[in-house]
């Protein structure tokens, strides 16, 4: 799929100030800091359209982009991070949970997990939460340049290892690098799938 544009609409905090078009949602989630918003820059060939930070939170609000006049993506505030008070912290769940049970047309919900750490409570309990609620969903390992080739394919095994604990039927996954441009590709060729469906 060729990003022919890609432009800011709104950030919420609310889902009732949502854009109300038919065009469909494709959400990115995970840890504060796991590059959520480096990932949407390089889907969408931008370098600063979503704010990054190497500072975990910089994401507050659900931040969403019109691509090709046709789909949002979407920006969500990381989960996890202590460094935010815990009144602050309830306030994202609540409305980004909202968003995630309520939006209707949220057709992928990219769960991104860092692909250096060994799988991690905090990410498969949210992979069990989006599971058990139907959200549909699709795993992103990020920051693979941080890693050494050969050890790529054995995190992931191991990430699916521990999934096949839970769950008879594996995510679809993807393995990116915002730095060295890898798993683009991939990514949007999957979202136009849904899409064309
Ligand atoms: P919050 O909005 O705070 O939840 O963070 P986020 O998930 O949006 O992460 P962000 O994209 O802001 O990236 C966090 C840090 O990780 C930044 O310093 C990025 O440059 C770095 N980073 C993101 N993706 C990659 C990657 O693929 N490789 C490397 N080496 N660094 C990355
Ligand atoms: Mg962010």
């Amino acid at each position: 799929m060729r990003i022919k544009n890609a432009v800011f609409l709104k950030s919420i905090t609310d889902l009732r100030d949502g854009p109300d078009t038919t065009a469909p949602d494709f959400a990115f989630i995970g840890r504060s800091n796991v590059g959520k918003s480096s990932l949407i820059n390089l889907l969408l060939g931008r370098k600063q359209l979503a704010r990054i930070s190497g500072k975990p939170g910089k994401t507050q609000t659900i931040n969403f982009f019109l691509v090709n006049n046709a789909w949002h993506m979407v920006d969500l505030p990381g989960y996890g991070w202590a460094g935010v008070g815990k009144k602050k912290r309830q306030e994202w769940a609540g409305f980004v949970q909202e968003y995630l049970l309520k939006r209707e047309r949220l057709y992928c919900l990219f769960i991104l997990i860092d692909i250096r750490h060994e799988p991690q409570n905090i990410d498969l309990e949210f992979i069990n939460w989006a599971g058990s609620n139907e959200i549909p969903f699709a795993l992103v390992f990020t920051k693979s340049d941080k890693i050494s080739k050969n050890k790529v394919t054995p995190a992931i095994s191991r990430y699916e290892k521990r999934l096949r604990e839970d769950w008879e039927i594996l995510p679809e996954f993807f393995v990116t690098s915002a730095l060295n441009h890898t798993g683009r590709e991939e990514i949007l060729s999957y979202i136009d799938t849904i899409n064309s469906a």
